[in-house]
């Protein structure tokens, strides 16, 4: 589904993304970890044709991301990104319209496909109620979900979401984690996300990816990946392990 190969980008003197090769297939759900910095967002901008990398090619369904047009990247993946541009003249509906655009054939009007889809959108991330309100008006919690909306209504088949849950209460931190399952499971949606709660990560995800200084250096399950060894070497931070059948989780200990 999503392949890179041998990614380079330098992004100032100090900080470079090095000889990233990841191969993500098909509906797996891949949660990106790692510090502040380290280069996750990055990545996620690489992977969406936001900035070109150095060296290397990004492959998307079989096709290379750079000969692409941008029509077409955006009918494949949809991407929230961390920090959202200033919208706030829009409204919560008509924001989440631009999702659409990408699907449209000419200047036509929405086909009833669209509405459906808008509908859908706007149920799965339980904003019926703030359709008409402007974005400026909302909380940075509901300003989140209408922004996850609109990568919804893409229809995309690989969704990158960077940070999804930051703004968002606990409660809703599980709603969204319960709607990227539903999508995967459902719609057999890949999705690469970034997160910083390991244990939610560990929880919803079939592969954990560890970032540090632009590169990876941990790919497996969350029960691979989870280990003192990770926690002091990329954290710093020393981690009791707690393994349960499939699942794993840690606590954290103490500063090393
Ligand atoms: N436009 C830019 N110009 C110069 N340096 C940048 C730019 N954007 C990001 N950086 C630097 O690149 C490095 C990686 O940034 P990136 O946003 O990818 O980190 P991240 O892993 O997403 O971190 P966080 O968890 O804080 O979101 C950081 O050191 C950052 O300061
Ligand atoms: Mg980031």
């Amino acid at each position: 589904m999503l392949l890179t190969k041998d990614i380079y980008f330098e992004q100032s003197e100090s900080f470079r993304i090095d000889d990233i090769s990841l191969d993500i297939p098909k509906g797996e759900i891949v949660s990106l970890v790692g510090p502040n910095g380290s280069g996750k967002s990055t990545l996620l901008r690489l992977i969406s044709r936001l900035i070109k990398p150095g060296k290397g090619e990004i492959v998307l369904d079989g096709q290379m991301i750079s000969a692409m047009k941008s029509k077409d990247i955006a009918k494949k993946l949809a991407m929230l990104p961390q920090v959202q541009e200033k919208q706030s003249d829009l409204t919560v509906y008509e924001l989440i319209e631009f999702g659409r655009y990408p699907h449209q054939r000419s200047q036509r009007k929405f086909t009833k496909e669209d509405e459906d889809i808008i509908q859908w959108a706007m149920d799965v991330t339980h904003l019926h109620a703030y359709r008409n309100r402007m974005l400026h008006s909302l909380s940075g919690g509901e300003r989140q979900r209408a922004w996850i909306a609109l990568a919804l209504a893409q229809r995309p088949k690989i969704l990158l979401l960077d940070e999804p849950t930051t703004f968002l209460d606990i409660a809703h931190q599980l709603d969204v984690m319960e709607l990227v399952q539903e999508l995967n499971k459902e719609l057999n949606m890949t999705v690469l996300m970034v997160l910083h709660d390991i244990n939610q990560a560990a929880r919803y995800s079939n592969r954990l990816i560890v970032m540090k200084d632009g590169g990876i250096c941990y790919d497996g399950t969350p029960r691979q990946v989870l280990t003192r060894d990770m926690f002091q070497s990329v954290f710093h931070i020393d981690a009791k392990i707690h393994k349960a059948d499939d699942a794993a989780y840690y606590t954290p200990l103490k500063l090393r």
